[in-house]
């Protein structure tokens, strides 16, 4: 199994050129599905869970093919198998986003139920209930979703009972070409929710509020083909910026949007770094010594669930006690115990955990739980003093495009090997 390893203690300083959004594409592929011409993706990023979905769509008869200017092309007028199978679908949570675009294009689907993962249970109960009160017939049975519309679906007024960013995109697309009028209410307002809005009209369909926690959509008949560019992983952009602040260093992300990571970089600034922006760039550059600030996750425009491991990383090293809530999800604390291996000071109780700061942060061997939680590691990793090895770094790769690549031209030290975990040490039977 692979790792990464780095040697730590360098300040990161130069530029970075941000790659398309990992949370943008999934939902942007789906769509289509729902198109009756061939579809052409610009800035799709080379990701394992974009693969997966390629290679889910294919499943369903698509044609997925890559031009030689790396453009994606998917025309699925040729898919005719409205299915997700596990063996997909359990590699990655979000194939559950071909459930809305394939039951409003077949009027039926089959598609397997996602499991839950490191961070939580993670349901897709509200996409189901939303599917049911736009006309479907759900029956989840061995593990499977399966839906039919026999009369096809029509719009419905659906109140969320709690934000979901993929339940959002779910019924988005799936009331793109339903019949009659859709409202979303309490639904996401992501930027990759935007995106997906965005994309949806361009190739025809009419929709409102994106953005807003209230979204309409007026069904029509069909959606055309047409181009469509995935927005900047804010999440990645903040990931490398968030390396600057640890380190000591100086960092610019370029082809990005300031405006997505508005409650990041207002906590990055009331922690003393400088933060500079541009139109489409971000500058971070660290202070001696991070003053602690305390953040609460929230839907968008609230600060990001997927930042959360990240801050808490440079939180470590900063002068005083930073509180750190997260109200997303049930088990996004995997981090912690992996950087007090490497010396930070963090107390949990329940949805907080406190981090006190320490003046430095030592290798050590470490374990990636999830992929958010593996970046968090090889932030302290770039911070520690000597020398850290981050297990099953698959996660990673689900995530950051080319991350080594990205992080040796900053500066770091840092590359992955091939081999085996970490060896256990032998253990005889234990005498007491
Ligand atoms: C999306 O996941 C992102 N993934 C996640 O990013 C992100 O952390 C999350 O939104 C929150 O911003 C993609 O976009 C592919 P939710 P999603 O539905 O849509 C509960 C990363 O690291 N819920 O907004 O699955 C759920 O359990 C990943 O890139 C239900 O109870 O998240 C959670 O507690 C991790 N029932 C909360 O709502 C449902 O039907 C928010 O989940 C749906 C969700």
């Amino acid at each position: 199994m692979e790792s990464i390893i780095i040697q730590g203690g360098k300040p990161l300083t130069g530029t970075v050129e941000i790659s398309g959004a990992k949370n943008a594409a999934l939902p942007l592929l789906a769509v289509a599905i729902l198109a009756d011409a061939p579809v052409v993706y610009h800035r799709i990023p080379h990701l394992k869970d974009v693969t997966t979905m390629m290679t889910l769509i294919a499943h369903q008869g698509a044609e997925v093919t890559i031009d030689d200017q790396s453009r994606l092309h998917i025309d699925a007028r040729t898919a005719n198998l409205p299915v997700a199978p596990y063996e997909l679908v359990k590699t990655m949570r979000a194939s559950s986003l071909v459930l809305g675009p394939l039951l409003a294009r077949f009027g039926h689907a089959n598609v397997s139920l996602p499991g839950g993962c490191a961070i939580g249970a993670r349901p897709i109960d509200m996409h189901l209930k939303g599917l049911e009160a736009m006309g479907a017939e759900i029956k989840v049975e061995h593990g499977n979703v399966k839906a039919v519309a026999p009369k096809g679906l029509h719009g419905a007024h659906i109140v969320f009972d709690q934000v979901t960013v993929t339940g959002t995109e779910n019924l988005m697309m799936a009331a793109a070409i339903a019949d009659g009028q859709t409202v979303l209410e309490n639904a996401a307002a992501e930027p990759e929710v935007v995106n997906l809005a965005q994309a949806l009209r361009d190739l025809g369909a009419n929709i409102e509020g994106d953005g807003t926690h209230k979204i309409v959509i007026e069904g029509v008949a069909s959606l055309s083909g047409g181009e469509i560019t995935v927005i900047p992983d804010r999440i990645e952009a903040a990931t490398y910026l968030s390396a600057a602040l640890i380190t000591g260093g100086d960092v610019r992300a370029t082809g990005c949007n300031p405006a997505d990571l508005e409650a990041f970089l207002a906590r990055v600034r009331a922690s003393g770094a400088l933060v500079e922006t541009g139109s489409d760039w971000i500058r971070c550059a660290a202070p001696k010594r991070l003053q602690a600030v305390d953040i609460s996750t929230m839907p968008h425009p609230g600060f990001p669930t997927d930042l959360q491991a990240q801050f808490m990383a440079i939180m470590c090293l900063s002068e005083g006690s930073s509180s750190i809530r997260e109200t997303i999800f049930e088990n996004r604390f995997m981090h912690v115990q992996e950087l007090a291996r490497m010396g930070a000071n963090i107390h949990l109780d329940g949805h907080m955990a406190v981090v006190h700061g320490v003046e430095k942060l030592s290798g050590a061997q470490v374990m990636a739980t999830d992929l958010r939680a593996s970046a968090s590691l090889v932030l302290a990793g770039l911070a520690a003093e000597g020398e850290t090895q981050i297990s099953r770094v698959y996660h990673i790769d689900r995530g950051y495009e080319r991350l080594e690549e990205k992080f040796c031209k900053l500066g770091a030290s840092i590359e992955r090997c091939s081999g085996r975990e970490p060896m256990m040490p032998q253990v005889d039977s234990f005498h007491v």
